[in-house]
């Protein structure tokens, strides 16, 4: 098929069996496949009984935090008499990642029906799918398999030809990395600018139009279907030996690797088995320098972390970083790490939504004192204003996008030294000019 590699024989295809299967979006051909199955299993379950595999099965989000999912779903209330809302986060901005797009591209009809899933399970009659405004092809393909989920009776009134109203909305973003923190996502939705909101309190008590609204990332609720027809306790024990990390994750892989790209992992994989096995090692003559792994907005990985870390939720932070959406950023020795980090900190200071001044001005003098650096023109001392700004950026705003952003000038600082003070004893020729 078309996808950009063939299966590797040490991942796990779950969510990926039918990358690059066309005939695989449409309604019939995903019941060809055994779509829609666990749909209609659930429909006759009662919405604890579904909560409860969730829960057994170990899933946890995989937009970035790792929260057990059926955890959150619990913590929907019932009996209440509200609209309650589900809200699929398909805004997938973080630098590095690009699963959730494949995920839309290939396999609709897998998200259609984990998204279906969880509104009822959650007593929703509404679902909001909010799509990356850039995400052109996966929006028409998403566009065209809800219109035809609709028109066989999958969603609607009675979806599945249950008594059940469920009902799907797509949203498309207007390119902002923001709006995919979830309650500037709501905000977004609500037509109002996404600025993150203060919690508490949490969306399972007052989200989108003030209403009960859990929100998964597309990857988690892809992961729903499979987990009701095969098992709980399949899903639990996808899993090298930690069970606190279970099932397949999808880990997008870019940079200096021979083959980058998505692939299906079971939790507890080796991150070198990924880079020097399936993505066939570094570029000829190149060795391995850093890893960002999950997705730009953890600290830096060094070659040495790199090798021993094993990427599960707790493998990666026992590493020095963190899972978060998988994306898995890795550069050989030919990078220039402050350059990196400026490029980081840049997106980060045009990303800020400005609301909170530790960020809004966090990320942007960070960008300006790399910049300088960059120029030749940094002291000793600036390295010392980087760490501060740094501390002064983590945990004490509304979202963490300014966390994000200190993240990798913290472990950059303290693993790549060297290349900072190369600079700044003039040892190495500026690279920014005109600053
Ligand atoms: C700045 C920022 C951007 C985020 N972007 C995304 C995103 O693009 N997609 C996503 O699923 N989660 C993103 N998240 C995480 C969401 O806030 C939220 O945790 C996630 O959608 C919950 O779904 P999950 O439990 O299935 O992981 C972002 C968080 C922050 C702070």
């Amino acid at each position: 098929m078309g996808y950009p590699h063939p299966i590797h024989s040490s991942e796990t295809p779950v969510l990926s069996t039918h990358f690059g299967d066309a005939p695989a979006r449409t309604v019939a051909g995903w019941q060809e496949r055994g779509g829609y199955a666990a749909l209609k299993a659930a429909l006759a379950m009662a919405p604890t009984e579904i909560i409860d595999t969730v829960k057994a099965s170990g899933l946890r989000g995989r937009g970035g935090a790792g929260f057990p999912t059926g955890l959150k779903w619990s913590f929907m209330p019932t009996g209440d008499g509200k609209p309650h809302y589900l809200v699929c986060n398909a805004d997938e901005s973080e630098p590095g990642t690009f699963k959730d797009r494949e995920i839309m591209r290939w396999t609709p009809h897998a998200l259609i029906e984990g998204c279906a899933i969880a509104s009822y399970a959650i007593g929703a009659e509404q679902c909001y799918i909010y799509i990356r405004g850039e995400f052109t092809e996966p929006w028409s393909i998403m566009e065209a398999a809800v219109a035809e989920a609709y028109a066989e009776g999958v969603l609607g009134d009675h979806a599945m030809g249950s008594k059940h109203r469920i009902d799907m909305v797509l949203h498309r973003g207007a390119g902002a990395y923001i709006c995919g923190e979830e309650t500037a996502l709501m905000n977004s939705l609500e037509g109002k600018r996404g600025n993150p909101r203060i919690k508490p309190p949490f969306p399972a008590q007052a989200g989108l139009f003030g209403r009960p609204t859990t929100i998964n990332n597309v990857e988690t609720l892809a992961a729903v279907p499979h987990i009701l027809t095969r098992g709980a306790e399949w899903y639990a024990g996808l899993c090298a030996g930690n069970k606190k990390s279970t099932g397949t994750k999808l880990i997008s892989v870019c940079g200096h690797v021979m083959k980058p790209g998505n692939y299906e992992l079971t939790m507890g994989t080796a991150m070198s088995e990924l880079i020097f096995d399936m993505c066939g090692g570094m570029r000829p003559g190149r060795t391995l320098k850093a890893v960002i792994p999950g997705g730009s907005s953890v600290p830096i990985l060094n070659a040495a972390e790199a090798d021993t870390c094993i990427l599960d939720y707790e493998g990666v932070v026992e590493a020095g970083s963190m899972l978060g959406s998988g994306g898995m950023i890795v550069m050989d020795d030919s990078t220039d790490m402050v350059y990196e980090i400026y490029r980081l900190a840049k997106f980060y200071a045009h990303e800020s939504c400005a609301q909170c001044t530790q960020c809004r001005e966090g990320t942007a003098w960070t960008t300006k004192i790399l910049a300088r650096i960059l120029a030749g023109k940094g002291t000793v001392e600036d390295l010392d204003l980087l760490l501060d700004l740094a501390d002064n950026m983590t945990g004490k705003t509304i979202c963490v996008l300014s966390d994000s952003c200190a993240a990798p000038v913290v472990s950059g600082i303290k693993k790549f030294r060297n290349e900072f003070d190369d600079y700044l004893t003039a040892k190495k020729a500026p690279v920014l000019v005109g600053i």
